[in-house]
């Protein structure tokens, strides 16, 4: 069944980044000159997915404007000549249809995807994080959608991480599955346990924010009680859905950058700035300039 759908979580408060994300969302911070979500909305458009929802809360309007048409700034830049422009700031709004859907208390990830359902109805959809930012040359979810759709089951992204950052992720215990396309990447997963402490971990294969997810999810997320931070975990959820079908990890292609961090968001900058045609070269003289 295709993936139309791709659900964007973004009612988190950024307390990490205070005090830019006092008065802005977190997911407009800048990277290089393009707002942290726009990579994640991009990455679904590439993966061919025609519908984002967003899963919003108070004080994120920034985000719904961003992919909205804006005639002022359009006229404004028409008539100074700038069509360039213009036509790339059209390109925004007009990449996929875009609905909004709001969590009004901050309960955890399981409990904002479950926002989605009314949106999102019965078929298979896409999770994507902003705060994950993930640069391959076939886009991540992409990737994932060539697995499903040769399984037809659930895939998580999942990664190798030091085992001292455990903590961090959800991990999973998988078993690995050869697949001739993705030789060593394919995992039927077994079990998973959200942020464990390292010794209770039963890997170091870290759950990344893309996941695909069968229907069979929301069933999973009902009652769903707080667990890890005193939150509802999707993880808890997906532990649940383990019980009734298989899912599986799939360790992606790519280079990604944990934003929701300050030390990942600036990696993500200087790399990514570092990869732009327009940039690259001068930042790269910039930075062996530097006396470190
Ligand atoms: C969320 C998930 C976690 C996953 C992580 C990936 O955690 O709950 O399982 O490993 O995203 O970025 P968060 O980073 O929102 O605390």
């Amino acid at each position: 069944m295709q993936i139309r759908k791709a659900v964007l979580p973004v009612a988190g408060l950024g307390t990490r980044f205070l005090p830019a994300t006092k008065a802005q969302p977190k997911e407009m911070l800048p990277v290089v000159d393009k707002p942290l979500v726009q990579y994640a909305v991009e990455e679904a458009a590439a993966s061919g997915i025609p519908m984002v929802v967003f899963v919003t809360g108070r004080g994120k309007q920034a985000i719904e404007n961003h992919f909205d048409v804006s005639a002022e700034l359009e006229q404004e830049l028409a008539g100074r000549g700038k069509e360039n422009l213009r036509r790339e700031m059209r390109s925004i709004s007009g990449m996929l249809r875009f609905a909004y859907v709001r969590q009004q208390i901050a309960r955890g990830l399981g409990d904002a995807i479950l926002t989605a359902h009314g949106l999102v109805e019965d078929e298979p959809f896409a999770v994507l994080l902003p705060d994950d930012v993930i640069m391959s040359p076939i886009p991540c979810v992409k990737q994932m959608l060539t697995i499903y759709e040769r399984y037809g089951h659930s895939v998580i992204a999942i990664q190798r991480v030091p085992k001292k950052s455990v903590s961090s992720y959800g991990i999973i215990r998988g078993r690995p599955v050869p697949d001739f396309d993705c030789p060593g990447r394919l995992f039927r997963i077994e079990d998973m346990i959200e942020k464990p402490a390292p010794s209770q971990a039963p890997s170091n294969l870290a759950v990344i924010g893309r996941y695909i997810l069968n229907p069979g999810i929301w069933k999973a997320l009902t009652n769903v009680v707080p667990g890890a931070g005193g939150e509802i975990q999707l993880t808890d959820g997906l532990r649940r859905l383990l019980a009734k079908e298989p899912i599986y990890g799939y360790v992606f292609e790519g280079e990604r950058y944990d934003a929701g961090d300050k030390l990942g968001f600036l990696k993500a900058t200087v790399e990514i700035a570092l990869n732009r045609p327009d940039l690259g070269k001068a930042f790269r003289r910039y930075l062996q300039s530097l006396d470190l």
